[in-house]
This record gives C-alpha cells, structure tokens and sequence, in this order.
C-alpha cells in the first residue's frame, strides 16, 4: 500500500540519521506527533479516507529536508542553513518514498512539503493542495504549542520584558516577523503567534480544549518578577483567548 510503503521508507532513511544524535530524535518524535495530528484533523474534516491517508503521508514527510539539513549544517535554522521545506521538496523529488502515488499525488505532496513552511503561501496554488498545506500548517504549530505548555521553560527572559514592536504584532493579531526579535523571550510571542496563523475551528477548538494559552501564560508569568513583563503576558493571554473565541463562534 501507498501509505505502508512511504512510512516502511520514511523509517529506514530516518534511521540512517539516528547516528546524529538527541536534535534528530527530536525531529523524529515531531514528526510523528504532526502525522498523528494531520490524521486527528483530516478526520474531524469528514475527509475521504484516501484523503485521510494522502494528509497522513504529508505530515509524515513535511519535514524531511531537516535530516539532511542537520547532517549537513548542524543546525535548523533555516535562514542561516537552507529552508527546509524547499530543501525537502528536492529530497522527495529524488527518493523513492512516494513513488507508489499517482504522479500527480506526487506533485501535490511535494509541493505540500515545499510550502508548509512559508510565510506566505502562492494563490495560484490548487485548492486541493492548499487543503493539505493548511492541515500540515495547523498540525505543526499545534506541536510548538504542545512542546511549549509540556515543558517548564523553553525561553529565559533574564527577568526582562519583551521588544515593543514584538506586542504591536500581537494587538494586530498577526504573525510576528522574525527579523524584529531581539530578545530570546520575544520567542515566546513568536511561537504564541501561531495561534493567528491557524485555519481549522477544530484547532482552535483543541487550542482551548488543551488551555495552552494560559498553560503556556502561566509557565513565564511564574517566572519573573518584572512588572513589565507581567503586563505583557496579560496582555497577551487576553488578546489570545478572545482571538480564539472569536473563531469558535464565527
Ligand atoms: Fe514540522
């Protein structure tokens, strides 16, 4: 079968990278989480189950290009290294993991792979393959937000508040351009950002079902004893949790 085969691959060339350390097991466990997610989510869709399993296959390999890409640079920084969704669109064109899809199946998961990572994604895209990128898009920015409220702190503060500029993205209720981070906490606005970013009401629907708006909150307003700082998360958990009432009710 299509899916067995990609999955029977996806292991042995993963495998081959293990070698690498504790960055690629992290990358593995990742994916896994993310094709776990994309199927909870095609299915909460009323997709078909051949969609099931193509939306299945598209997490499994929206990330390939980070083996390489940490093999080779040491490093997942895409803007210092290579993108990896790019650079894993040419890893799929060249190995053999999907080869037992149509050839247009094919086309559609490669281009899955290359845009699932881009700020913005082309209009001029099939509906189709935009479903896909959205499913995987939602899927990966839900695991930043599990990894996020499962770990006690993922970015120090040092006990200082947040860049300005970085909160104005927030009231804009938008992404946060990466080119205005100064500080490592203005990760933490970042990757809570995500939230703007995502598609489906079930995913907003997860996001409040988990909490992870105020778990994560909470984790950095207990840390620090900045005033300022405090503000700033308030502030934050407020605009988010309305953000994502506003999309339940709409
Ligand atoms: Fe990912």
């Amino acid at each position: 079968m299509d899916l067995l085969k990609a999955k029977e691959v996806f292991k042995k060339y993963t495998d081959s990278y293990r070698k690498y350390g504790e960055m690629i097991e992290l990358k593995i466990n990742h994916t896994d989480r993310v094709r776990q997610s994309c199927v909870w989510l095609a299915k909460k869709l009323n997709l078909s189950k051949e969609e099931v399993e193509i939306a299945e296959v598209c997490g499994l390999l929206h990330d390939i290009g980070r083996f390489e890409q940490y093999k080779r640079y040491k490093s997942y920084i895409d803007h210092e290294t290579v993108n990896h969704g790019d650079f894993g669109a040419e890893i799929l064109t060249e190995n053999n993991f999907i080869n037992e899809f149509t050839t247009e199946k094919q086309k559609m998961i490669i281009q899955v792979v290359k845009y699932h990572n881009k700020y913005r994604i082309p209009k001029t895209l099939r509906e189709e393959t935009r479903k896909y990128i959205d499913i995987v898009r939602d899927a990966d920015k839900i695991d930043s937000l599990y990894i996020m409220a499962t770990k006690t702190l993922h970015y120090e503060s040092n006990n200082n508040k947040m860049t300005d500029v970085i909160m104005e993205h927030i009231r804009k209720k938008e992404m946060v351009v990466r080119q205005n981070i100064k500080k490592e906490i203005d990760f933490l606005a970042l990757e809570l950002a995500f939230i703007f970013d995502l598609v489906y009401k079930e995913s907003f629907e997860l996001v409040k079902e988990k909490d992870y708006v105020n778990i994560i909150i909470d984790i950095y307003k207990n840390d620090t004893s900045n005033k300022e700082l405090i503000d700033q998360l308030e502030e934050m958990r407020t605009i988010l949790n309305n953000y994502v009432e506003e999309k339940l009710t709409c």
